[in-house]
């Protein structure tokens, strides 16, 4: 029988999974938005089952999952009231704004039948799924440091509401993507501490829109991190440094340079793929984790640590 799926969130994010979603054949698609222009947009282009304006309305009727894709500040209430229900939930990251209401969510999780992941989907690409690979064939050796670079003026462009420009540290908590594959890559994190401003002259202006970081990691590796909503088109690298070896990896040529010490040639792999792919490998891995085949790639206590770095970080900025 097929699933009957919310998305909760028509804008940027929402558009892409509701199509995905629906390009399955096990998924009738559900929408819920205040503005009905956003899940008009996709309504145009395919099939949708039922719209709801009003959240608590379409959690009435029942879904069988719910993809949460609202601003970060209503992640918390919307998993908690579909948990409350028994109903599977699909969140984007991070898994809240803030702290409390993220343990909110691990209290509800603990008293329901339902499951719940979190959508880090840097995890399900060929890039950064190859830099893990590489690294744990132990292609660079020890790891000593990482630098990683992002900048995202573009996100502030597209979405279809104004959180990003509205909610502070936007560009911290929305970019918690850069502190997920770090733990990934580096494991815990024992210490961060890092800088931000508001700089530049662009028309979208959110608070901070420049940051840098550095952290310590418990294993003892240091990184680097600068972060801006400045650099358009948008940009991520990552060079990480071994014992053994270096690798450096950036989104515009979509290229992982890998050398190795005393190796002359740079071996260059192209990581290049459509960039549905990773939400696509991200959907399957949530139904499967929910039909009990698969372990969940990304689970809310694992995105609630990211979450807590990313607060720790807000917090030393704000002193
Ligand atoms: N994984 C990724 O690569 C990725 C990419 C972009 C965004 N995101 C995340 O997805 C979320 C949404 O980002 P976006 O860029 O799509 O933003 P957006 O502004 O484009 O879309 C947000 C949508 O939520 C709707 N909304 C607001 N209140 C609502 C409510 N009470 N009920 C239902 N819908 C409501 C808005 O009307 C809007 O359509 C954010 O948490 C963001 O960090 C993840």
């Amino acid at each position: 029988m097929k699933k009957n799926v919310l998305v909760a969130g028509c804008g940027s994010i929402g558009k892409r999974h509701a199509l995905l979603l629906n390009a399955r054949t096990d998924i009738n698609i559900r929408l819920c938005d205040p503005v009905a222009d956003n899940m008009d947009s996709i309504c145009k282009e395919i099939k949708v089952e039922k719209t709801f304006v009003n959240y608590k309305d379409a959690l009435c009727e029942k879904p069988d999952c719910v993809w949460i894709c609202t601003p970060e500040a209503l992640h918390s209430e919307m998993a908690v009231e579909a948990l409350k229900l028994n109903i599977d939930v699909f969140c984007e990251k991070p898994v809240s704004d803030n702290i409390s209401s993220a343990e909110k969510i691990i209290t509800a999780l603990k008293s329901s039948r339902a499951k719940m992941a979190v959508g880090y989907v840097l995890r399900y690409t060929k890039a950064y799924s190859s830099i893990k690979s590489l690294l744990d064939a132990g292609s660079i050796g020890n790891l000593v440091g990482a630098e990683v670079s992002l900048g995202a003026y573009d996100t502030l462009t597209c979405a279809k509401s104004d959180f990003y420009i509205r909610q502070p540290y936007s560009l911290i908590l929305t970019y918690t993507h850069e502190f997920d594959y770090l733990r990934w890559f580096l494991g815990p994190v024992k210490e961060i501490i890092g800088f931000s401003n508001v700089l530049g002259n662009l028309p979208e202006k959110p608070s901070p829109n420049v940051a840098g970081a550095v952290l310590r990691f418990e294993k003892g590796p240091i990184a680097t991190l600068m972060m801006d909503y400045i650099r358009s088109p948008g940009e991520r690298t990552i060079r990480l440094t071994g014992d053994k070896g270096s690798m450096y990896y950036s989104s515009c040529d979509r290229k992982i340079y890998l050398s190795r010490y005393g190796v002359k040639d740079i071996e260059i792999t192209d990581v290049s793929e459509e960039r549905n792919t990773s939400f696509i490998k991200e959907h399957d891995n949530f139904f499967r984790y929910i039909a009990g085949e698969k372990a969940v790639t990304i689970t809310v206590e694992d995105a609630m640590e990211t979450l807590m770095t990313a607060q720790k970080l807000i917090d030393y900025m704000e002193k």
